[in-house]
Parts: C-alpha cells; sequence; structure tokens
C-alpha cells in the first residue's frame, strides 16, 4: 500500500490533495466518487499523521476547514456563526470513549455528576445543512454551509420550501416555561435540507424518461434542487426541512439552558422539528436509541444516515469547546452502508419511450435496508461488460445513499463452471427490430418508433402523468389494453375514445369512464408548456419545456422555429434544439398535432397563464387574504403576490402557506388560527414582500 511507501510529509500532502478533491466532488458537484466511509477513513488518517507529527498540521489542511469552498456562482455570504462540522462515531465503543473525553474535558471525577450528563438523540437526516436569518421575524437571509464560514445565498430557493416560515408567528401554547412572547429582533436558525424519498423518486423516475442524468440519491438531489438559479424550479422539487438549532443573540431575551428546550423553542416559533428526537438520561440510553432506529429509519420517507448526539446542557458546551473541525458536545452516529449477497436470476431489457434499451437485473429477493431488493439498475452495455454479469451469478448489492439499489460487485469465486458471458441483445426484446447506437451514445435504442408497443405504450403513459397532461384514471394497465385492443396507436386517440368503448374494457365501471372522459377534456386546455413537455421529445424536461413555451406563444411558431431560432433561447443547448427541430419535422407528429387541434386541444399559451415580470420570489407559496387593508386595495395585493410567482386562493386549508388579515376578517382567521397557518398582518405582509425584493 502507498501508505507504507511514502514518508509522513508526502502522505500528508497526498492525503491533502485527495481530501480537498472528495470535498469538492461531494459538495461543489454533487457528485461524490467515494462513499462515506472511505472519506472517513482518508480523514481519519490525516489526523492521525497531524497528531503524531503536530509539525506538519498547517492552517490550510483540511481538518482545519469544513467542506469545500462554495461554488461561486451564487452571490457569497459569510456566516455570523460558523457552521461546523461533527466528528464520528461507528461503534458503541466510540460512543463510550467520546463520553470520556467529555468527563475529562470537565474534569468530572465523580460518578454522581457523571451520571446527571444527559444526551439528545436526533435522527441525522441526510440532506444538507442551511442557515436562516430572521430580522423582526421575517426571513431576510438564508444560506447553504460552504466551508463553513461562507456559504451560497440561496434565500428565494429556501422561501419556496413549504416548511420554512418566511415570516413568524409565536405560537404562546408550545413555549417553554418562562420564555418571553415576544419575537426576538434577530434570530438564527440552523437545520437540514432534504428531499422525501417520495418525491426523490418520483424526480429519478421524470429525468430517466427525459433521458437527462439522475441523482444518486436525496441528499445530492435536495442539494442540486436548493442551488437551482430558478427559484420556481425549486419549488417543484418538494424539498423538506428540520430545524435542529435556534441562536437568540438579543441580549435581553432569555436563552434557552437546554438543547431540548431549544428544539421546543424552534416549534413555538413555527419550525418544523423531526419528530423521533429523544431526551436520553445515560450513554446506554444513546445506543439503545441508536440500535432501535437502525432497522426503524428505513420505514421513513427521508433518507437517515445515523443520529446525531448532543449534551443536552447548553451551558456546558462553552466548558467542553469546539476543535476547528467540530464541537466536542456533539458526535454523529454512524450507520454503515448496507451490503447483501443474492442470485442474478436474469437480466430484463426494458425498452423506454424514445425506444433507448436499459438493462434490468432481476435477482433472488433478498433484504436489504428494511426492503425486499428484487431488481437492480445495470445502467447500460459498457456496466454489464466492466462488471463480466453472468446468468446465476452470486452478486453483491448496495444500497448505501442511493435509494435504486446497484449490483457492485461478482463474486467470481461462487460463479457456476458451465457459466456464460451475457450477450447484449441485437435486436428489440419488444418487437424486433434491430438496434441501433447513435454517435458516441451508451444507450442501445430501437428505432421502430411507432410500431414498437413498448414505446407506444411509454409515450401514452408520459402524456398523462401528472407534470404533462395531468389525465386522472389512464395508468399503465388501461393504456395497455387500450393499446392491445387498438383503441389508442398516439396520445391524439385518447381524445377520441368513447363511453362504450371504455365500458367495453375489462373491469371498466362506467363511473371511471365517466371520470376519465372528464379528466380528458379538462386536459385540452392544459397550459402550452405541459403540451410541449407532455409530447416527451427527447431531452426536453419539464423546465426546457417552460422556456420553449416562454419563446414560443404556440405550437405552431415552435413547429415553424428553425434550430437556431431555438438554440437562441438562453437555457437551450444545441443539442435540444436540433432534436426538437427534428421531432416536429417528423410528418407523422405534424399529423398527430393537426389531429390534436382538430379534436379541441388548446395550442397556444392563454395570456392568463403569462410569466410573471419580478422575481419569482413567493414560488411555491399560497395566500389568502381577509379583511380590509389599509393601505392595499385586494386586487393590488393579489397582483403583488402573483408577479412574484405566488398563489391566491380562496380558502383557507392545509395547503395554506399564508393568511394576510386587514380589518374585520372574520372565520378565515380563526380558521387559520386553528390549523397553524402563519397570519401575517399588513405590515408584515408588505415586510414580506419587500425582503424579496430588495435583495433580487
Ligand atoms: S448538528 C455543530 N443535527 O450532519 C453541529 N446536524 O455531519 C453540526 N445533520 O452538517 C450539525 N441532521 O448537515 C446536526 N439533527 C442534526 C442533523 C445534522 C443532519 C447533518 C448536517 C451536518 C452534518 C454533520
Amino acid at each position: 500500500m502507498q501508505t507504507e511507501r511514502l514518508g509522513p510529509v508526502e502522505r500528508v500532502e497526498e492525503l491533502t490533495r485527495q481530501i480537498e478533491h472528495h470535498r469538492f466532488c461531494y459538495y461543489v458537484l454533487n457528485k461524490p466518487e467515494i462513499d462515506d466511509a472511505k472519506f472517513d477513513k482518508l480523514f481519519n488518517e490525516l489526523l492521525e499523521l497531524e497528531e503524531r507529527y503536530p509539525e506538519l498540521k498547517t492552517a490550510n489542511s483540511p481538518t482545519q476547514k469544513v467542506g469545500a469552498s462554495p461554488s461561486t456562482e451564487f452571490k457569497q455570504i459569510r456566516h455570523r456563526i460558523p457552521l461546523l462540522s461533527l466528528a464520528n462515531a461507528m461503534s458503541d465503543d466510540e460512543l463510550k470513549k467520546w463520553e470520556e473525553r467529555i468527563w475529562r474535558a470537565l474534569d468530572m471525577t465523580d460518578e454522581s455528576s457523571r451520571k446527571k450528563l444527559e444526551y439528545v438523540c436526533e435522527l441525522k437526516i441526510d440532506g444538507l445543512s442551511c442557515a436562516l436569518t430572521y430580522k423582526n421575524g421575517v426571513l431576510v437571509e438564508g444560506a447553504t454551509r460552504g466551508n463553513g464560514e461562507v456559504g451560497e445565498d440561496v434565500l428565494y430557493n429556501l422561501k419556496t420550501i413549504a416548511s420554512i416560515p418566511a415570516a413568524l408567528t409565536l405560537d404562546k401554547t408550545k413555549l417553554p416555561e418562562g420564555f418571553q412572547n415576544k419575537l426576538p429582533e434577530l434570530l438564527e436558525i440552523r437545520g437540514e435540507v432534504f428531499m422525501p424519498i417520495t418525491s426523490f423518486t418520483a424526480l429519478n423516475q421524470a429525468l430517466l424518461e427525459d433521458e437527462q442524468p439522475t441523482f444518486a440519491n436525496p441528499r445530492n438531489a435536495a442539494s442540486g434542487s436548493l442551488r437551482q438559479k430558478d427559484p420556481r424550479k425549486t419549488a417543484k422539487r418538494k424539498l423538506g426541512f428540520w430545524a435542529y438549532f435556534l441562536y437568540l443573540t438579543d441580549p435581553d431575551l432569555r436563552q434557552p439552558q437546554t438543547h431540548f428546550e431549544n428544539l421546543e423553542l424552534l416549534k413555538a416559533y413555527g419550525f418544523p422539528v423531526e419528530p423521533n428526537k429523544v431526551l436520553a438520561k445515560s450513554i446506554e440510553g444513546v445506543e439503545d436509541f441508536c440500535q432501535q432506529w437502525s432497522h426503524k429509519r428505513h420505514d421513513l420517507d427521508y433518507q437517515t444516515d445515523g443520529v446525531v448526539i448532543k449534551m443536552n446542557d447548553r451551558r456546558l458546551w462553552d466548558s467542553v469547546g469546539v476543535t476547528s473541525h467540530s464541537p466536542r458536545w456533539a458526535i454523529a452516529y454512524k450507520y454503515p452502508p448496507e451490503e447483501a449477497e443474492t442470485t442474478l436470476e436474469d437480466v430484463k431489457f426494458d425498452v423506454g419511450r424514445t425506444g433507448a434499451v436499459t438493462p434490468v437485473a432481476w435477482l433472488s429477493p433478498v433484504k436489504l435496508a428494511g426492503t425486499t431488493v428484487k431488481r437492480a439498475s445495470l445502467h447500460n452495455a459498457e456496466q454489464i461488460k466492466r462488471l463480466d454479469i453472468r446468468i446465476g451469478d452470486t452478486v453483491l448489492v448496495r444500497k448505501a445513499g442511493e435509494i435504486i439499489p446497484e449490483v457492485i460487485s461478482v463474486n467470481v469465486a461462487k460463479r457456476k463452471a458451465n457459466s456464460e458471458p451475457l450477450i447484449y441483445p441485437t435486436n428489440c426484446p419488444v418487437c424486433g427490430t434491430q438496434l441501433e447506437r447513435v454517435g458516441s451514445e451508451v444507450a442501445f435504442r430501437c428505432p421502430n418508433q411507432y410500431g414498437c408497443q413498448s414505446q407506444v405504450e411509454r409515450r401514452i403513459e408520459h402524456w398523462v402523468s401528472r407534470d404533462a397532461m395531468d389525465i386522472d384514471g389512464v395508468g399503465s394497465i388501461l393504456i395497455q389494453q387500450l393499446v392491445a385492443h387498438q383503441l389508442v396507436k398516439q396520445v391524439s386517440d385518447l381524445y377520441k375514445l368513447t363511453f362504450e368503448q371504455l365500458t367495453s374494457i375489462e373491469r371498466m365501471g362506467k363511473k371511471s369512464a365517466d371520470n376519465i372522459l372528464e379528466s380528458l377534456a379538462k386536459s385540452k386546455h392544459r397550459p402550452l408548456a405541459n403540451i410541449i413537455y407532455a409530447l416527451g421529445i427527447r431531452h426536453v424536461g419539464a423546465s426546457g419545456a417552460e422556456l420553449l413555451a416562454d419563446r414560443f406563444p404556440s405550437l405552431d411558431e415552435l413547429m415553424r422555429a428553425s434550430a437556431e431560432d431555438i438554440t437562441g433561447i438562453e437555457g437551450i443547448g444545441p443539442a435540444i434544439a436540433q432534436s426538437v427541430f427534428e421531432y416536429f419535422h417528423q410528418p407523422e407528429v405534424q399529423a398527430m398535432v393537426d389531429e390534436l387541434r382538430k379534436l379541441g386541444v388548446r395550442l397556444q399559451n392563454d395570456p392568463a397563464d403569462a410569466a410573471p415580470k419580478l422575481s419569482p420570489t413567493l414560488a411555491g407559496k399560497t395566500f389568502v387574504l381577509t379583511g380590509t387593508m389599509e393601505s392595499l386595495d385586494r386586487s393590488a395585493a393579489e397582483k403583488m403576490i402573483k408577479a412574484r410567482s405566488g398563489k391566491v386562493s380562496s380558502s383557507v386549508s392545509k395547503k395554506t402557506d399564508y393568511v394576510v388579515v386587514g380589518a374585520s376578517p372574520g372565520s378565515k382567521l380563526a380558521k387559520a388560527q386553528e390549523l397553524g397557518i402563519t397570519v401575517l398582518d399588513e405590515a408584515q405582509f408588505r415586510a414580506l414582500i419587500e425582503s424579496g425584493d430588495e435583495q433580487s
């Protein structure tokens, strides 16, 4: 190994280089090349070397910094209080050693005071930490961690997260004993932004269908979504937030004495706090919690990679102290990545909407990270070649940060003598047409666009999907039946379906048929961007479709555009432009668009869908207005919200983010209070709007 050959000086240099590189991949590119365990190993080796040879430790060592330098695309923000990282514990033994270090730091020799130490255990959410600043109850600054000292300004993107309050209302009933019923002038919050697993799976599915690169895990997806330049895109990604720190800097306000109290105070201010935290009375209680959640964590809709343990008594934090890298009063207990061996039963080849063929491993069912795994991704032909994977092989499957399990290696020692290398098909497994590989693409494709049943079905599935035409009641089984009965060959045929045809299909009731016809009729008036997306043009995702619909007010105009006209749009590259141009020049497509038009599908923008003129600082937020305001009439307030991409609704529900109240508000205020929705008065409403405008 290199460690033995290199002297300490060279090894420190090499480790420094490697750690900097992996931090850059992880924090800036969102594309880690190694897993956490391997990273920790490098980091710990450097720590040990620096301890042994203190003269080799420099101020620039990665052990003295947190994370990577921030990416330069966003405005940089210097944190008032640095965001530190955490040291890791991988076993009960390491937890005990951590407690012993606390005893030493506090000079705690007697058993009875040691026994009094309590610990708060919180699930370690695998997302990215963010710092939020509130001035007089209004969110005015929001940044990523960056390198711990300086982060990126992602305020508008953070504002699109439904569970992050943009303005605070204090809930008196939740205030811990002895705290003033008053909002602090300045409030700093720390917490984790994450992507729920269900949103992550849906997002990757959509990206896969658009043949765009997918995210390896929910953490990367959360980070990529939070660092979008257009907050409207972030708003669509359905991110979540759990708060875990609050700093009060007003000198006249009482400080929380314990971390548990800190979490309660966060709740009183309206922040979401992960509900499974506990107060453990001893380190054994902490160990129990870690053990218990090693299994239960898989039942949650967010990914956890460990447990964060913090000393409960905040008054002791200063005495226990911090290293430059992490506090000594907290530690992260990390769960190991989960792997399992199983047998490869078969490899099947799926044919997608655009004909791309993807290999999928069919496995003997095996329990892994709380679920039974039967399928794993094999990515493409190159991967199959690299692994030299064969039917009947014993394979190692891993689910670490990723949700979709992956075959990571083949146990060649267990390979049967008669096994044969896997042969990648030369013909489409569905329609038999010879596969093609275009240019430098990795994927093989079936060129039989209109005759391959799999492609036809996938295209219709895409057309009816939520972000496209959002047609309820038409699922993949019905689509299969419609195609098999030759009732539907292309998407325009959906609009020709009659009640009689639908009810002639097995198990289709009259009510369902009526509902389907109704949602088909409704879908005829979807915005142009949805139609462009729904067509399933290669490389055109939902955001690309929006850019195209912004520039071309009707499908006709887009169809007449040259590839150069399309490349002229900011955000649309030449590959997309070429693909759009070629798509609309197919006679089959032109005939189908004519059909859609004849069947009454609106193929142009409605002026009511027009894009807002201001920065979308309220994207994803729904407002309800009630009562009479002094300085604003209702329609002016509505315009202010809509111009910033917010929505206005007439009734209060769980989906409402803010209720803006004027004089004599009526029952909507009561409903908002009952549902715990943030209530803004006129001044707070103005502050919310203006805090957005100032910084745009
Ligand atoms: S406390 C100084 N609490 O884990 C304390 N971190 O490995 C630092 N994390 O950067 C953070 N859940 O991104 C804390 N309940 C929690 C957490 C948590 C997830 C993340 C956070 C942090 C990393 C440290």
